[in-house]
Formats: structure tokens, C-alpha cells, sequence
């Protein structure tokens, strides 16, 4: 069942130009530039009219959540909050009318995301369920929402199903967009047609599976590991972080990458591994000065770049190229090595990759 693979994990991992495909297919149209979310669309006018968007979910979800707050933010110009559902549904949160919740879930069945958006429910917010169980908990209690139909997530750490979510808040966000016009209709379609390349480049990314494990092998006798990014990409680097946590049991922190000379930096010394996202948007300049101050103080650096910078690999002592994208579309790209690599470095350290120790896959008590 694990389709010649020898952990779900990377079978999962390998998936993923089919599950977005998936989660794109009869909802994306590239060749008229159009999107059609049938869970959204008679809630396009409500949606559009909210004053504020509050994002609810837990771990890997969240990141995804964090992702879809830069690019709501961006093309809606609605303001979002993002919250760990267990930190929103003790604080009394405060509900407006014409708020509007998304809950990010890939079981459905978080306690913590369950009982939140049923209290914001009860104070009359609208319910949106990004999520990928189909008939669980939360899409019931969504009034509207798209399914992210990346199939059975049976790994423990979340792949494909966070793909799958960043796929389903871009659809929705971009139609919303479009509605709205807050973007102009020629954006629109080259979003639209940015989209529907991903598949296609996310099967590129893993045709470097091999030289992303052969940095794996540089890495997994560290004790540490630091991840940065900016803009759409700093939530990648939490997620990065997350997942080398989950599999490898290495330590591992993401900050956005600005941050660093606010503390981290004094983490830096021959033996921490630094893996920079670091593809082209307009911080890019930022984050290759970032990265210099790394190697200054005898770091490793690992990048996370683009094809055809010429710039990072002279700086680097690894490098992971990426076909070039729009910058709000790069996350759902770039997050695709840093599960390969913590999938190596995982099997590298002897780890059991499929159930990390002391996890489970849905979290349902609180
Ligand atoms: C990380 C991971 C967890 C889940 C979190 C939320 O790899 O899998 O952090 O993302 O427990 O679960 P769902 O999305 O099912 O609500």
C-alpha cells in the first residue's frame, strides 16, 4: 500500500503533483483564466464584505494559515489574523458581525479547531473549513469551504495535505480577489496560469530527490538547525523547522530571516546548519546579505533558490534550485525540499519516519 515506496511519508511527498493537481482540477480553469470553488461561491458577497478574516489551526494547518494571510492580505485587502485554535477559544475572543473564520484542518477533527469555530460559530461569524477529511467535524460545522482532496494523509507529519491547503486558500483567495477586484483582471489570469504550473514544477523539484539527500547527509549529525525566510516564505520556514522537529528529533527553529540579528544569531558557530528559503521576490538582496553574515561566523548555509541565480551558490555549501514562480505562488513550491529533507535526515538518524514518537495523527483531545 505504500506504492513501492519504502515509508508513506515519501509516497506522500511523491504525490503531490497529483493531489494539487486534484485539489486544482474542475476548479481552476487556466486557459479562460477562471476559478469555480462550488463551496464558496454562493458566499462570494458575504465573504467579500468582511471587515476582517480570522484564521484558525493548529501546527502544520496554522503554517498554511500563515501563508494565507500574506496573500488575503495581498490580492483581497482584507485584514487577517491568524490563531492557534487552542490560544483563540480560551481568550473570550472578541467576534464582530461581518467576521469571517477560516478553519485549516487536515482531519477535521482537531478538538482544539473544533470547539473555536464552534464559539465563533455561536457569535454569528461565518464559517469557512479549508480541509481534507471529507464529512469530518469541521467541514460540518463550516457553512461554506473547499475540500483540499489530497486523498489519505497517513504519514503522522503533514505533506501533502499542507500542499493541499495552500492550494485550496490560493484558489480562494485569488476568486475572492477577482470578485472583489482588488486585483485587475490581467493579475488574475496570471495567477490563475501560475497556478496551474505548479504540478508541473513541484514533479522537477523532486527529480532532485538524490542531491537533496546527499545534503541531508551533511546534516544529520547536527544537534540544531535554523530556517529562514521572508514575506510568503517565513511561514515556510517555521514549517521547515516543524517538520525537521517531527522527524528527525533535531532541534529546529524558523524565524522570519530579518529577525535573526534580534537574537538567533548567537546561535551561530561552525556547527549550525542555517537553511535559507531564498527564492526571487523583492527581499531577496536582504536575504543574500543574511546569508553572509552566516558564513562570516563559520555557519553552514543551505539555500533554498532559484534556477539561474548566479549569486547564492558561490555563498552557499548547499543549494536547492527551484523553477521560477510568482512570488505569491513560490511557498507552495519551495516548502516541497524542506520535506525531502527532513524525510532524509529522519531516515539518515535511524528515526521511525511514518509515526514520530509521542505524536499522533489527529490531535482530538485537547
Ligand atoms: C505536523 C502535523 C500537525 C498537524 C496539527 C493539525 O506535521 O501534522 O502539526 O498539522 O495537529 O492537524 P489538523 O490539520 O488535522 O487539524
Amino acid at each position: 500500500e505504500k506504492g513501492g515506496y519504502d515509508h508513506f511519508m515519501l509516497k506522500e511527498i511523491f504525490e503531490q503533483p497529483k493531489t494539487i493537481l486534484d485539489c486544482l482540477r474542475g476548479r481552476l480553469n487556466a486557459e479562460n483564466g477562471t476559478i469555480q470553488v462550488s463551496g464558496i461561491e454562493n458566499y462570494l458577497d458575504e465573504i467579500s464584505k468582511a471587515n476582517r478574516i480570522i484564521i484558525i489551526a493548529c501546527g502544520t494547518s496554522w503554517h498554511a494559515g500563515l501563508v494565507a494571510e500574506y496573500i488575503i492580505e495581498e490580492t483581497c485587502r482584507i485584514p487577517v489574523e491568524v490563531e492557534y485554535a487552542s490560544e483563540f477559544r480560551y481568550r473570550n475572543p472578541i467576534i464582530h458581525p461581518g467576521d469571517m473564520i477560516i478553519a485549516i484542518s487536515q482531519s477535521g477533527e482537531t478538538a482544539d479547531t473544533i470547539v473555536a469555530i464552534e464559539k465563533a460559530k455561536e457569535q454569528g461569524a461565518i464559517i469557512m473549513g479549508i480541509v481534507n477529511v471529507v464529512g469530518s467535524s469541521i467541514a460540518r460545522i463550516s457553512q461554506t469551504g473547499a475540500y483540499t482532496h489530497a486523498g489519505p494523509e497517513i504519514g503522522v507529519a503533514s505533506t501533502k495535505a499542507f500542499t493541499g491547503q495552500l492550494a485550496a486558500l490560493m484558489l480562494v483567495a485569488f476568486k475572492i480577489a477577482h470578485h472583489k477586484q482588488t486585483i485587475t483582471e490581467e493579475r488574475y489570469r496570471e495567477l490563475c496560469a501560475e497556478l496551474a504550473l505548479v504540478p508541473g514544477k513541484v514533479e522537477k523539484i523532486l527529480e532532485q530527490n538524490d542531491s537533496i539527500k546527499a545534503i541531508a547527509e551533511t546534516l544529520k549529525d547536527s544537534s540544531d538547525a535554523l530556517f529562514l525566510g521572508r514575506g510568503y516564505n517565513f511561514p515556510i520556514a517555521l514549517e521547515g523547522a516543524l517538520k525537521l522537529k517531527e522527524i528527525s528529533y533535531i532541534h529546529a527553529e524558523g524565524y522570519p530571516a530579518a529577525e535573526m540579528k534580534h537574537g538567533p544569531i548567537a546561535l551561530v558557530d561552525e556547527h549550525l546548519p542555517v537553511i535559507f528559503i531564498a527564492t526571487k521576490d523583492i527581499y531577496h538582496e536582504k536575504i543574500v546579505s543574511n546569508m553572509q553574515e552566516i558564513k562570516a561566523r563559520k555557519g553552514r548555509v543551505i539555500a533554498v533558490i532559484n534556477e539561474g541565480d548566479e549569486i547564492t551558490p558561490a555563498i552557499a555549501d548547499g543549494v536547492i534550485t527551484i523553477p521560477e514562480a510568482d512570488e505569491i505562488i513560490a511557498p507552495i513550491l519551495n516548502v516541497v525540499p524542506l520535506q525531502l529533507l527532513s524525510y532524509h535526515i529522519g531516515i539518515a538518524r535511524g528515526c521511525n519516519v511514518d509515526m514520530p514518537r509521542n505524536l499522533a495523527k489527529s490531535v482530538t483531545v485537547e
